[in-house]
């Protein structure tokens, strides 16, 4: 994602509702953040959040946590996110420390057009690499399961082995996700990527807890 600075982002952030600075203090315990004992949902690298926002919206019965690292990106979020959502919340954490931040609690990952990190000496930097596949099986409650959205096919076909040599099982794999679904919940690369008439990939990744 280009990154725009944002001025007052400190400001934004500060002072908005929905935003968690420090995630630490709430590892294992995101239950009593959110007051009740819902499913809870990630996004991890979430952008501007369209996505996490959305689908906050349309399942009140379903906890959301969109997790991005820069501070402008965040504070672009932020302020996108209408007022009284009780089952959202905005994170700042770089992917790497999430394993210190939940703990078995998390139903589901999502995995949105991640970083493709196309040079071969920075896989291991990718969001479905083992290294951080390891720390994922700190951070589920029971079964593992990754839903992962990409246009970029190395890093999709790179995932899938990742995934599967990991111990997950690969269901509803899609080289073409928008031909046989309609209205999905989409993000801002999604309708970026679509616009250009290129595929989107798909895939869930399903496994028990080790
Ligand atoms: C290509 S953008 C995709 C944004 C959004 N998911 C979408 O589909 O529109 C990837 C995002 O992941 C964030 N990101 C990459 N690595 C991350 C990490 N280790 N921890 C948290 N966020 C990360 C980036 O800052 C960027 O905003």
């Amino acid at each position: 994602m280009r990154l725009r600075n944002v001025k007052n982002k400190e400001e934004i952030l500060s002072n908005n509702p929905y935003f968690i600075a420090d995630g630490t203090s709430y590892f294992g315990k995101w239950s009593e953040v959110f007051g009740n004992t819902n499913p809870i949902y990630i996004e991890i690298g979430m952008g501007k959040g369209k996505f996490i926002i959305e689908n906050a919206l349309k399942y009140p019965d379903i906890n959301f946590i969109g997790i991005e690292k820069y501070d402008s990106i965040l504070a672009k979020a932020v302020t996108k996110i209408p007022e009284g959502i009780n089952n959202l919340k905005i994170l700042r954490l770089d992917a790497l420390n999430i394993d210190q931040v939940f703990y078995k609690e998390i139903d589901r990952i999502y995995l949105n057009f991640s970083d493709p990190w196309p040079k071969k000496r920075h896989n291991l930097r990718r969001l479905s690499s083992k290294v951080f596949l390891e720390k994922y099986d700190d951070i589920f409650k029971d079964t593992c399961n990754i839903f992962m959205r990409t246009d970029n096919r190395d890093l999709y076909i790179y995932s899938l082995e990742s995934f599967s040599n990991y111990g997950y099982k690969l269901n509803d794999i899609s080289f073409d996700l928008h031909s046989t679904e309609e209205n999905l919940i989409t993000t801002e690369y999604e309708d970026k990527f679509t616009k250009l008439g290129n595929p989107i990939y798909s895939v869930v990744a399903i496994k028990d807890k080790s």
